[in-house]
């Protein structure tokens, strides 16, 4: 039995794919998976609290946990059973703590101990099925939690962030979230179409992430909360944001938020707004009439 943490991305979500840095920070909502060997050669996938029990070849969660176990050199069918507490395809990471998950309890189970990096590897690998160019980011949270700046690459570079104040954030879930491999693939299309106001764009994404790295670590959460709405802002303009989450993004300013944008994918899924002991209250009980789920969550200095 081995567990892994979602996340939440504070900066610099899509941008990440092109080579921008981002800001993410694990969140605690894990993910407890247990593995058996399976009985009749079959991979069999059980997780109650997303309604998910498959098994076989033509499931896409056994394709991408039986090319984890592959790239882990552990290929033998497994029954897996699931305990999230993420929400799957919401945008908090549940595919990459899935993926964690099962590769620790693998390794556990086969008394097997591989280097980071090696899971880190293997669980991209599982990724892929999911959607086929992965920044890498949502599993650098996954494996380490705690927030930090990361940047795609071989092999990619994650660097703690020591925040100068806790952050206090509401997590809303306004609807189920898009396809993430559509919302990328949408984005590159996007990308190909108007090359130059994406050049600025993502020239924008980064000065973003760099200023909300120098914010974080001097406790300027007013303008941390200014970059938040910037980087909403950007998402909408390269066509990942919806009007659900646009209506939570604004309500949850009006009700006092420091700073509100989508987190994740986007497509529907969830946001996060930045609030204080003044606001919280405020921003919780208007978010409740727009969101389906709720999380208020303090990620530590
Ligand atoms: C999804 O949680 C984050 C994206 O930036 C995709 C990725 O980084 O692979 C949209």
């Amino acid at each position: 039995m081995s567990r892994a943490f979602g996340k939440v991305l504070l900066f610099g979500e899509h941008a990440v794919v092109h080579g921008v840095p981002a800001i993410a920070a694990g969140l605690p909502l894990d993910v407890v998976a247990r593995v058996a060997p399976s009985s009749d050669g079959l991979w069999r996938v059980e997780a109650p609290s997303w309604r998910l029990s498959e098994q076989g070849a033509s499931s896409r969660v056994v394709q991408a946990l039986s090319a984890l176990a592959h790239a882990l050199h552990l290929p033998a069918p497994m029954t897996v059973t699931l305990d999230a507490a993420v929400p799957a395809g919401a945008g908090l990471g549940s595919s990459a703590a899935m993926a964690i998950a099962v590769g620790r309890a693998l390794l556990e189970f086969y008394g097997k101990a591989i280097p980071d990096e090696a899971l880190f590897d293997a669980a991209m690998a599982s990724e892929r099925v999911f959607h086929g160019n992965p920044s890498g980011l949502d599993h650098m949270a996954a494996m380490r939690g705690g927030v930090f700046r990361f940047l795609r690459g071989q092999p990619p570079v994650a660097e703690p962030l020591t925040l100068a104040t806790p952050l206090q954030l509401v997590v809303a879930q306004v609807d189920r979230g898009g396809d993430t491999g559509q919302l990328v693939a949408g984005v590159a299309q996007r990308r190909l179409t108007h090359p130059a106001t994406f050049d600025h764009l993502l020239a924008s994404f980064r000065s973003v992430v760099d200023d909300a790295t120098t914010a974080l670590t001097t406790g300027r959460l007013a303008y941390v909360g200014e970059l938040m709405n910037i980087n909403h802002g950007l998402l909408s303009a390269i066509g990942v944001s919806t009007a659900s989450l646009d209506v939570a993004v604004h309500a949850a300013r009006e009700a006092g938020a420091l700073g509100a944008k989508l987190t994740g994918a986007g497509g529907g899924g969830c946001m996060i707004a930045l609030v204080d002991a003044t606001t919280c209250q405020a921003v919780q009980s208007t978010l409740k009439a727009v969101s389906q789920k709720q999380w208020t969550v303090v990620l530590p200095c």
